[in-house]
């Protein structure tokens, strides 16, 4: 097994490193180099059943274009999870089912970005979010991941506490640590008493060890992806690195976050998830 291998949500990855859904995800020959280059997990950018033009970041081609392209992925034995948008819920239900019955392994259900939150509406309130959840879940068998807003109104225990009730198995959390958050690699030790410092940890702390936190934005390098584990996140997504720097990017994190864990005689990146821990 190698260093950077994990089990999210129940899904063997060789990487714990995958594109963020958007950045060179929504075009049938960027989602080809993405998955000749990238040994892990590929997410499509987030779709709705016939394409949108506007708003601008979730231009795309609608949920047939995706579907034909899991198929063809999953044939060739890469794994390919799917990122689903809509107005109302049976918009979310049709996607997903779409994309479910084409061999996507695992759904992440985006309710954080403003054009879902302002129709849907599914972290307005607990008894909402449950009733987007229940009819996805009756819906499909992939396994189900829920995109955070990064800002919420509700408690983000009552969430992770819900989420794993109504059998999602990951949580898409912002890895929103502080500028100058501080941590010794090699102990895992931050200057400071006990705090949350960042959704990840938030979510991490929340889930108990029965729900997988990815961590998304500001994953640039090695170090992002190691503070990121560190915090609690079993794996990442990379959105700004790869729009600068192509493909190229994710096997580039994967290759420093293994250097890095080579260095502390870590074996697995398992054994550095959630073991931060607080000087003061
Ligand atoms: C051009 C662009 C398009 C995006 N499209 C989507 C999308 O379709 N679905 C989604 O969930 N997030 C989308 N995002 C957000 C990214 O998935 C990610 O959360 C964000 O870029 C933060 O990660 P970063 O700091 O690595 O860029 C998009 C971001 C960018 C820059």
């Amino acid at each position: 097994m190698e260093r950077t291998s994990i089990r999210l949500g129940g899904i063997d990855l060789t990487s714990p490193v995958m594109n963020a859904s958007g950045p060179h995800s929504a075009e049938k020959g960027e989602i080809y180099e993405l998955s000749a280059r990238h040994r892990g997990a590929i997410l499509f950018k987030s779709c709705n059943v016939a394409g949108l033009d506007a708003p601008d970041n979730l231009k795309n081609r609608g949920v047939e274009h995706f579907a034909a392209l899991a198929r063809e992925l999953t044939e060739r034995g890469k794994t390919v999870f799917g990122s689903v948008v809509g107005t109302n819920d049976d918009e979310l239900v049709s996607v997903a089912r779409t994309l479910d019955q084409a061999g996507v392994k695992a759904l992440e259900l985006n309710l954080a970005d403003d054009y879902v939150q302002n129709s849907v509406g599914a972290f307005a309130s607990l008894d909402r979010l449950n009733e987007v959840l229940e009819r996805v879940r009756k819906e499909v068998k992939a396994v189900l991941a829920v995109k955070i807003p990064p800002k919420l109104s509700l408690d983000p225990r009552a969430i992770a506490d819900l989420l794993k009730r109504r059998g999602v198995a990951i949580a898409v959390c912002a890895n929103d640590l502080p500028r100058d958050f501080n941590v010794d690699l090699a102990t895992a030790v931050t200057p400071g008493g006990q705090r949350t410092v960042s959704q990840v940890y938030a979510f991490f702390q929340a889930g108990d060890g029965q729900l997988d936190v990815v961590a998304v934005g500001g994953i640039n390098g090695g170090r992002d992806a190691y503070l990121a584990h560190l915090t609690g996140a079993k794996a990442v997504q990379v959105g700004s690195a790869l729009i600068k720097e192509g493909a190229g990017a994710l096997g580039r994190i994967d290759r420093e976050l293994d250097g890095l864990l080579a260095e502390n005689g870590k074996n697995s990146v398992n054994e550095i998830i959630g073991t931060l821990r607080f000087q003061g």
